[in-house]
């Protein structure tokens, strides 16, 4: 037997004759990714050493190894001096048996009253909140730099579009803002997961809890958490928090990506509303005029594995009778990568929108572009007319079409011209044809008017920076 065979067949107490094959190991073996767990899995086993001690359970000097035995393996961890062994399958039993080689019988101690299956679901939630908490203020980075160039940008006219075909004037501080609104809808989705998931599931043990004389409420209190988990099936048997993350997470870069799209878009020459930072985009190897939206194509193309992480562990999920199945153990590399997406994602949105560089002339040139100021002449004719509104549409279209006859904007068109169309159009029409009228006019509350987009970014500041 070679060492690493002896020491797999010591976890489990000398019940099983032989170590695993080789292609056991492989598949069953968590640890090349549940290292990231290092820290909370520390800080569970600190907050379970300090209630055993205080349950009478371990003495005074044991609990103090077990915490000189924990600081130390961190710091081996952290110096990258530990070695992380795949027979000791993952970071819960890696940590122990090193504990245990530092302070020898304290460390066997340790594991009283828990085992991996409650040990491996507070390490998961500890690690889900920690990120929660770091995409949070990137997050909120990502609204100020968006808020940024709403304010500069809050009466530079774009055209707005449905189907992608010009619909009506808007301004760009309107439509960025849009996206603060739904990067604040994302926050809040990661606020009330994280709310939902702050409960502790040490102490179920196993499964069924423990006869040791345990202080839930006391491992709680030191995890940070609200309270521990109810039920000792659920606590170990569910991953809703890791979905409900997972859902949030898709969603945010969803929004991403769209907002990614529009990058893509609108620095083509075609559309030309903006030039993307340089140190966001590369150049092709043949065509020396190009300049590619890289970073934005990433994000969009990121999204889609967010996306597959969820589909993925609901997959996992929906088959496994209760309570742990180590099919469960599939729920960390899918977490962990689409956390890393969204949040790389994130900062490299931040980054190009606070680079980008607008060519207000270009996008205001475009925003007239369409007849995309029939709506104004349609309104008009019933506020001036009296026209009923379906009526007033049939007019606008009508005139839409002398334009494009003629070649010309609504706003070129001669009065007489119009008037062949519908007598009752006057002079006055001609006030709310430019794309400057037609944005200014929009004051309805959310809507594109420069007056509103300047009070929805104070707003926005107050609630969300
Ligand atoms: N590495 C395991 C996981 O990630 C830890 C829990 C193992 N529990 C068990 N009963 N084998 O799910």
């Amino acid at each position: 037997m070679t060492g690493r065979e002896t020491k797999a067949v010591d976890l489990w107490g000398g019940h099983f004759a032989e170590g695993p094959a080789p292609l056991m190991e492989q598949i069953n073996a968590s640890i090349g990714f549940d290292k990231r767990l290092y820290r909370q899995d520390i800080d569970g086993s600190r907050a379970h050493a300090d209630m055993l001690a205080s349950a009478g359970i371990l003495t005074a000097a044991e609990r103090d190894a077990i915490h000189e035995g924990l600081r130390a393996i961190e710091t081996e961890i952290e110096a990258g001096r530990f070695a992380f062994s795949p027979a000791l399958e993952d970071i819960h039993l890696n940590i122990e048996a090193r504990l245990t080689d530092r302070v020898g019988e304290p460390g066997r101690k340790l594991h009283t009253a828990r085992s991996r299956n409650d040990q491996v679901a507070t390490d998961l939630r500890l690690w889900v909140r920690d990120t929660i908490d770091a995409l949070d203020p990137a997050l909120a980075a990502l609204q100020a730099a968006l808020i940024g160039q709403a304010e500069r940008h809050a009466d530079s006219a774009m055209p707005g579009f449905t189907h992608l075909q010009a619909a009506q004037p808007v301004t760009l501080g309107h439509h960025l803002l849009a996206y603060v609104e739904m990067a604040g809808r994302d926050r809040g989705r990661f606020a009330d997961a994280r709310a939902r998931l702050n409960e502790s599931p040490l102490g179920a043990a196993a499964l069924a809890g423990t006869s040791f004389p345990i202080d839930r409420r006391m491992t709680a209190e030191a995890l940070g958490f609200d309270r521990p988990m109810a039920n000792s099936i659920d606590a170990v048997s569910d991953r809703d928090f890791v979905l409900e993350f997972l859902a949030a997470a898709a969603i945010a870069a969803v929004h991403l990506s769209r907002f990614a799209e529009e990058m893509v878009l609108w620095s083509t020459p075609q559309f030309g509303f903006v030039t993307l930072p340089q140190d966001f985009t590369s150049g092709s190897s043949i065509m020396p005029q190009k300049r590619n939206p890289d970073a934005a194509e990433l994000v969009r193309g990121k999204t889609g594995r967010v996306i597959g992480d969820l589909t993925a562990l609901l997959v996992v999920l929906k088959g496994l009778p209760l309570a742990y199945s180590k099919d469960m153990q599939e729920d960390k590399e899918g977490v962990f990568d689409a956390a890393d997406a969204l949040i790389l994602c994130v900062r490299a949105m931040t980054a190009m929108i606070a680079g980008m560089a607008v060519h207000r002339e270009r996008m205001a040139k475009a925003a007239g572009v369409g007849f995309t100021t029939a709506t104004d002449l349609a309104d008009w004719l019933v506020r001036a007319g009296g026209v009923p509104f379906r009526e007033a549409h049939g007019i606008a279209a009508r005139s839409v079409r002398k334009a494009e006859s003629m070649g010309c904007n609504l706003a070129d068109l001669p009065l007489a011209e119009l008037q062949a169309i519908d007598a009752r159009i006057s002079e006055g029409v001609y006030e709310v044809l430019s794309v400057k009228a037609s944005v200014a006019s929009r004051q309805s509350e959310g809507g594109t008017s420069p007056v509103r987009v300047r009070e929805a970014i104070a707003a926005a500041r107050e609630r969300f920076l």
